[in-house]
């Protein structure tokens, strides 16, 4: 399963849910204000921009953005949008656009859409490349649920609803998780469709270590956008990256 398929013209266009889920002002506005301060009045960087979600409106907030996408279609989808927002089509791992911008970001989960370590070291230090003296490379990702799988169980539900049901099955030797979205008619017996995303998990120590390879020191973690004490209970985290000063 390569992300190229996973992010085709059909996912692409149903990404966007205008006002709610994902795309509701109450998830959204915390994040680009947040977004918007970090950048310190200087450009920002991307990575894995999708169809806009967070670009679009930290630009009209007066942040230049610019962005890396693996997916032609979500580029495409973003394009319709008639947003004045460069995006460069890459891996966001190894694409180079330029050095100099304040804020390098890449939330929604979207790091551990790389499923290896060296990949994910990888982006850290691609982030770092594009990032001025003290730039800053904010990282929006979940904590990995393990404590929910009881020993010899490899598998759990995170929804169950009509119509809908989420599994994620562990391979728990290589950090990887794969969410499966079952959609079917809870009214007949008719097959079911199923969509796969695969990930690989990162404890935030880990995440901590990769950010220490690129140069980086943790400046902050928060469990959500609007700084809420992160715990052991949190379930998500916004941890902020910096690089040091100029000297
Ligand atoms: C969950 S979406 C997030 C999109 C956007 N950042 C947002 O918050 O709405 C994940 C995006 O990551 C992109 N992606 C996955 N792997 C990538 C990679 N290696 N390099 C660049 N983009 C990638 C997918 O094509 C998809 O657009």
């Amino acid at each position: 399963m390569r992300q190229d398929e996973i992010w085709d013209a059909h996912a692409a266009q149903h990404y966007d849910t205008p006002g709610t889920g994902m795309f509701a002002p109450e998830v959204l506005g915390p994040a680009v204000d947040r977004l918007a301060t970090l950048a310190g009045g200087g450009a920002a960087l991307e990575l894995a921009i999708g169809t806009g979600r967070v670009a679009i409106p930290l630009h009209e907030r007066g942040v230049p953005v610019t962005g890396i996408e693996l997916s032609q279609p979500m580029i495409d989808q973003l394009r319709t949008k008639n947003a004045d927002i460069p995006v460069v089509a890459g891996d966001m791992a190894t694409t180079f656009v330029e050095a100099g911008f304040t804020l390098v970001y890449l939330v929604f989960n979207t790091i551990a859409n790389l499923l290896t370590q060296r990949e994910q070291v990888e982006c850290f230090r691609n982030a770092a490349r594009h990032l001025e003296p003290g730039g800053r490379f904010v990282i929006e990702l979940w904590v990995p649920e393990l404590r929910r799988l009881p020993p010899g169980t490899p598998a759990t539900v995170f929804t169950s609803e009509p119509g809908y049901l989420g599994v994620d099955t562990y391979d728990t030797l290589h950090q990887h998780v794969v969410s499966h979205h079952f959609t079917f008619d809870p009214d007949h017996g008719r097959a079911a469709q199923v969509g796969r995303t695969p990930h690989r998990y990162i404890w935030p120590a880990e995440l901590d270590l990769m950010a220490q390879l690129a140069g980086f020191e943790l400046e902050s973690r928060d469990a959500d956008w609007s700084g809420a004490p992160f715990t052991a209970d949190s379930r998500s985290h916004v941890s902020v990256y910096r690089l040091p000063p100029a000297r």
